[in-house]
């Protein structure tokens, strides 16, 4: 879904969110895009030009007066193939819903005709305010695309709704709109609101003794992929990370485990209160017979490490009283093994599976890409070439919203 070579006009306003429109640029030009920064003159109170034009290649629009060469006009600056306020004040928002012009970024907005993506940032007595909720609707019920803040900690101090966007979803959602299939009203699609998402993501260890353990490749990306794919779609998520070090999302819950009983554990409890489980993990098919595992081995001469299976976690795992939809992830050895991934279908009660092959080393393990085929039963199997982990996972979450309707 890589839309190379488009114009984005990135607008940033006054707002203590304004320093994560930097990371967003960089995203935006990391994939290929051409960006224009316009700042609001408020803004550049939190966040000074010269990063945005460090990172954009382009001197920053500022002064819609501005006669001097080389300045960008507000009609330029309109021409691009979409427009992002990233983050966008109440302040902003309201003078979007009322049609005034007096800066540079508001005539912009008003002379363009490309789709416009605006990611409010604000205090959650703010964002509450119905002046600002009667503006938004005003501006959706014009095409605009509103990016809605996420819970949580806000700069001031509280917690509450209100926090911009994280700038990596933004620029997923950004990349959907670029890409001609796409209109504003699919980007604006929820369509896993009040579904309860549980993920497991990350390889587990079993312990050889205090300081050892056996362990895989895994390193959480996909499931994190997953949740955080979900959480845009509307999904309440939680997810079981095993030994994941990678960034966190701060809409979804996380709840740390180590081994693979931990997991089970964990997963047996959490599945009792949602509505589809990814069974992304990587969970260690044995684990060190001996009992206890305290202590230090030493080097004694020779060692019979005894392993013993695990337990098939979802296999065993009962019904959820609210038929809970199990998605199965199967990593095998070879392409001639989808027909393994096929039988896990039926002999572990999952609604989906979703194979990948682990022989090849430029996808899978440690990679931010994957190819997947995605399996049901009495449904065709949906291939998905080689791609980021998020798009696979966009693909997946297409597929149980058709299951679950
Ligand atoms: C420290 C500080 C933080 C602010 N953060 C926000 C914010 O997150 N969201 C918001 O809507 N306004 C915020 N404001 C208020 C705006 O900066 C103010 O309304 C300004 O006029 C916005 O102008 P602009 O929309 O043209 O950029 C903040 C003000 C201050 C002093």
């Amino acid at each position: 879904m890589k839309n190379t070579g488009k114009r984005i006009t990135l607008g940033v306003t006054g707002s203590i969110a304004a320093y994560k429109a930097v990371e967003l640029l960089r995203l935006l030009v990391r994939a290929g895009h051409d960006v224009r920064v316009v700042q609001t003159p408020s803004s550049r109170r939190f966040v000074g030009e010269m990063s945005f034009q460090a990172l954009s290649g382009h001197p920053v629009a500022l002064d819609q007066f501005d006669a001097s060469a080389g300045a960008i006009s507000h009609i330029e600056l309109a021409g691009s193939d979409l427009m992002l306020i990233a983050p966008a004040t109440a302040d902003t928002i309201g003078k979007l819903a009322a049609g005034i012009a007096d800066n540079l970024l508001l005539s912009t907005y008003l002379a363009c005709e490309a789709p416009v993506v605006i990611c409010p940032a604000m205090n959650t007595r703010m964002w509450n305010h119905p002046a600002v909720q009667e503006n938004l609707a005003t501006l959706r019920r014009r095409g605009v695309v509103i990016i809605d803040p996420g819970a949580g900690e806000l700069a001031c101090g509280e917690e509450g709704a209100g926090r911009m966007a994280e700038p990596s979803d933004i620029a997923v959602r950004a990349e959907k709109l670029l890409s001609s299939a796409m209109s504003t009203d699919v980007i604006n699609k929820v369509d896993l609101e009040g579904v309860r998402v549980l993920v497991t993501a990350g390889g587990t260890r079993e312990p050889l003794d205090s300081v050892r353990y056996i362990t895989n490749r895994s390193s959480g990306r996909m499931g994190f992929a997953m949740a955080d794919a979900a959480l845009v779609r509307g999904a309440e998520v939680t997810v079981i990370a095993a030994n994941c070090s990678i960034a966190r999302n701060p809409g979804i819950k996380y709840i740390d485990v180590t081994s693979a009983s931990d997991l089970q554990k964990a997963v047996e409890r959490e599945f009792k209160r949602c509505d589809v489980l990814f069974m992304t993990a990587a969970v260690s098919d044995y684990k060190v017979s001996a009992g206890d595992t305290t202590g230090k081995l030493e080097r004694e001469g020779k060692n019979d490490l005894q392993l013993v299976p695990t337990s098939d976690i979802v296999s065993q795992l009962q019904g959820n009283g609210n038929g809970g939809l199990k998605v199965g992830f199967s990593a095998e050895y070879g392409e001639d093994n989808r027909e393994r991934a096929r039988s896990k279908l039926h002999e572990k009660g999952l609604g989906m599976i979703v194979f990948n092959d682990i022989s090849r080393a430029d996808i899978g393990f440690e990679s931010n890409l994957n190819e997947i085929t995605i399996m049901a039963p009495g449904r065709d199997d949906i291939f998905v070439g080689k791609t980021t982990k998020r798009e696979c996972a966009e693909r997946i979450l297409d597929q149980v919203v058709e299951l679950l309707s």
